[in-house]
């Protein structure tokens, strides 16, 4: 009897977000003899996805060194298209994996579809139904959904987006959301911040990066933050700053000089969970933070106009504010001035996932591997 040969699996990840996702997903392909497990770092993103890499033990079997200082996004585009092209044309697996909405993933989808390679989306549905907010994340994910073979939806509500669109019901599986996965398996290590923080103050982490509050709302955000600090001497604020040009110019002019707010370099992961741990309130665009943050029991006010992650809202512990001045002051001030109303945003729910998202998802491929 002949032996079935391993199903080559190409996992494709460009960003920081994308090797947090996936790693759970890499880490369960390279531990089952089903899949012969390959993984190509487009780094799109180049030190914050190198950090994740290491911290998950993952080293690229390709990379293609895509990042460039302020890439815009026609050249990023269109380089990653060609040289993802390129490889898929030397790899030949049977079939991608990549996770999310960003450049990247897009055209791994496009470059897929025109070689006629399956393509499964991890964490595929998610929709604002808005294609300027997220920018250009919602039309990432529309395109990669509309090429995907098997979509893996993190709950129900992304399964009835995709219904809506037409997709076939048998091509979508709920799995949960791998960040679950990611986030459980470092959590209970308590991991350190590594930034001082004084231990008497009451901590609010902010993030901030996408793209639609660039300029303007970025500052209002900033200006926000800076009142805060201002007025709440018992609260230290951290923000670790994306290296993106447009956020780190804005965050270092309007609030480097600020006592009470700490900016850093962007945190490896395990710090980062660690300072999510820490913290009383969470401010953040972040997709990943709206997920990770409510399965740890942490407040979040989303600096955002939309959010494709109603589940956690729609549950109460997260709250979209948007980049504007008043509702960010007036939600965070309610959250530090009213502990009942603190409590109630801080029940630890995870509607996201219970951290064994990865192997349904493997489950799902081995099976194809069964029936093909
Ligand atoms: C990208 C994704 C966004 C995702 C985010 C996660 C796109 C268009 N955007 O946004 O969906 O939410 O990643 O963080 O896919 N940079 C560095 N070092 C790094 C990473 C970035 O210096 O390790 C700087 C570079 O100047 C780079 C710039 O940030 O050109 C922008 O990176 P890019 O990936 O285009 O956009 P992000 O804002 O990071
Ligand atoms: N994160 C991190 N260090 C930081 C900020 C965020 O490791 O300094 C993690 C966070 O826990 C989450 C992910 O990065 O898992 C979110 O990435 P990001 O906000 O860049 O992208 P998004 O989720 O918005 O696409």
């Amino acid at each position: 009897m002949s032996e079935i040969p391993p199903l080559r699996v190409l996992s494709i990840v460009g960003t920081r977000p994308e090797a947090i996702k996936m790693a759970p997903v890499i880490q369960a392909l390279a531990g089952d003899p089903a899949f012969a497990s390959r993984v190509l770092a487009t780094a799109q993103h180049r030190q914050m996805l190198d950090q994740v890499l290491a911290l998950f033990g993952i080293r690229p079997d390709l990379d293609l060194d895509i990042m460039r200082p302020n890439q815009a996004l026609t050249a990023l585009t269109a380089r990653l298209l060609l040289a993802l092209d390129e490889a898929l044309g030397a790899e030949n697996p049977d079939l991608v994996l990549a996770q999310g909405d960003t450049t990247t993933v897009m055209t791994a989808a496009l470059a897929c579809f025109y070689r006629k390679i399956p393509f499964g989306h991890v964490e595929a549905g998610l929709r604002t139904g808005d294609l300027d907010n997220p920018f250009p994340e919602e039309m990432n994910r529309v395109v990669a959904g509309r090429l995907a073979r098997w979509h893996f939806a993190p709950t129900a509500s992304a399964r009835d987006n995709l219904l809506r669109e037409g997709v076939a019901p048998a091509a979508i599986h709920v799995t949960g959301n791998t960040v679950i996965d990611a986030l459980l398996s470092v959590a209970d290590r308590r991991p350190a911040i590594g930034v001082p923080i004084d231990p008497a103050k009451r901590l609010i982490l902010v993030t901030a990066h996408r793209r639609e509050n660039f300029g303007e709302p970025l500052r209002e955000i900033c200006r926000a933050i800076r009142r805060l600090a201002e007025t709440n001497p018992d609260v230290a604020v951290l923000y670790p700053v994306h290296p993106n040009p447009n956020v780190k110019g804005v965050a270092e002019a309007l609030l480097g000089d600020c006592p009470g707010i700490t900016l850093c370099p962007p945190l490896d992961y395990l710090p980062f969970v660690g300072a999510m741990q820490r913290a009383y309130l969470i401010l953040s665009d972040s997709g990943g933070v709206q997920e990770e943050a409510p399965a740890l029991g942490k407040p979040v006010l989303v600096l955002r106009q939309e959010t494709e992650r109603p589940e956690a809202v729609a549950a109460g512990v997260v709250k979209l504010v948007g980049p504007v001045y008043e509702r960010i002051v007036a939600q965070a001030q309610r959250l530090l001035d009213d502990p009942g109303y603190y409590s109630s945003m801080a029940r630890g729910v995870s509607p996201y996932g219970d951290g064994h998202a990865a192997g349904r998802i493997v489950a799902v491929l081995r099976g194809h591997r069964v029936a093909g």
